[in-house]
């Protein structure tokens, strides 16, 4: 029998995607709200004795993680011999150390919750950066899906004479891959963040590639204040205005508009989270990933 794929509401296109390439069943399950503000969920697929598979993006994922938690009990009851989680964008990555006393560590407890619940996860480039492996802190099989392939893809056919830029050390992995892919230059630079919405990027030596376009690349794009403040330096310092590539647009309340404002250029994002500036599309890569890893959790799990 076929491996079944659940979405997490507005999860549907990428579900459908998956199930499309991986020719798995694309089942259904219902999530509501009781009017108290508790979840509901429903499988309403048969999943007995299958393996199942349910699709959630962990943007804002507060408002999401009781019902997926409780969605992957349901498949549980209902029977299912393994449930998998693929999250395009994976949370609570940037929490991965005690700053201040009295903290805690919520990278860790985030994936204790997920790892009690699933077998195996799949997500698209997670925010590691003092945790260097997701194995560190999940327990269960997991796959890492890369979007530098596909950025450096879209960079070579939409942008002429690109200078790939990353705002800081951290984005070195991605900015460095993607280049290399590419066949471009690329320069890094150095951030301090003060605060959530207070950071400061140090002035870029492009003098020799000012007749580039720039192309800033980040993985999260949250408040947009990294990118705003490179975005302001590359201004001064080039020609061409900055295009913004962000994996993961999360883009949180006017960040998109204050982006914009800043004088950013083309701003495109992947499709891990939903958002008009999806123009990279990810679901044969982590149809990929979903390959990689189901095989082995199969031979695991089945008896
Ligand atoms: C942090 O190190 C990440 O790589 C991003 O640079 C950061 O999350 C962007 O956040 P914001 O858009 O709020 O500046």
């Amino acid at each position: 029998m076929n491996p079944v794929i659940l979405a997490m509401p507005g999860n549907e296109r990428v579900a459908d995607a998956l199930a499309a390439v991986l020719s798995f069943d694309r089942g259904a399950a219902s999530v509501r709200r009781f009017p108290d503000g508790e979840s509901h969920v429903r499988v309403e697929s048969p999943l007995e004795h299958r393996h199942a598979l349910i699709v959630c993006t962990l943007d804002r994922p507060d408002d999401k993680l009781v019902a997926l938690l409780l969605l992957a009990s349901a498949a549980r009851d209902s029977g299912a011999r393994s449930i998998g989680l693929v999250a395009p964008y994976l949370a609570y990555m940037r929490q991965d150390h005690r700053f201040h006393p009295g903290e805690t560590i919520s990278t860790r407890h985030f994936a204790e919750w997920i790892s009690r619940r699933f077998d195996w996860l799949v997500t698209v480039d997670p925010h590691l950066h003092r945790i260097k492996e997701l194995s560190e802190v999940y327990t269960i099989p997991t796959r890492v899906v890369h979007a530098a392939d596909s950025i450096a893809r879209w960079v070579g056919s939409e942008v002429e004479r690109p200078l790939l830029v990353g705002p800081d050390e951290e984005s070195n992995q991605w900015v460095a891959d993607v280049a290399q892919r590419a066949g471009v230059p690329f320069t890094v630079l150095e951030k301090t963040r003060r605060g959530d919405r207070d950071v400061e990027v140090s002035v870029p030596d492009v003098a020799r590639w000012r007749s580039h376009t720039p192309v800033l690349v980040d993985d999260i794009v949250s408040t947009a204040r990294t990118m705003i403040e490179t975005v302001r330096h590359l201004r001064q310092a080039m020609t061409e205005p900055p295009v913004c590539v962000g994996v993961h647009a999360i883009f949180a309340g006017a960040a998109f508009d204050d982006l914009r404002r800043a004088g950013a250029g083309t701003i495109v994002s992947c499709d891990t989270i939903a958002h008009p500036s999806n123009r990279i599309e990810l679901s044969a890569a982590i149809a990929d990933g979903v390959r990689a890893l189901m095989p082995t959790s199969f031979r695991e799990i089945s008896p």
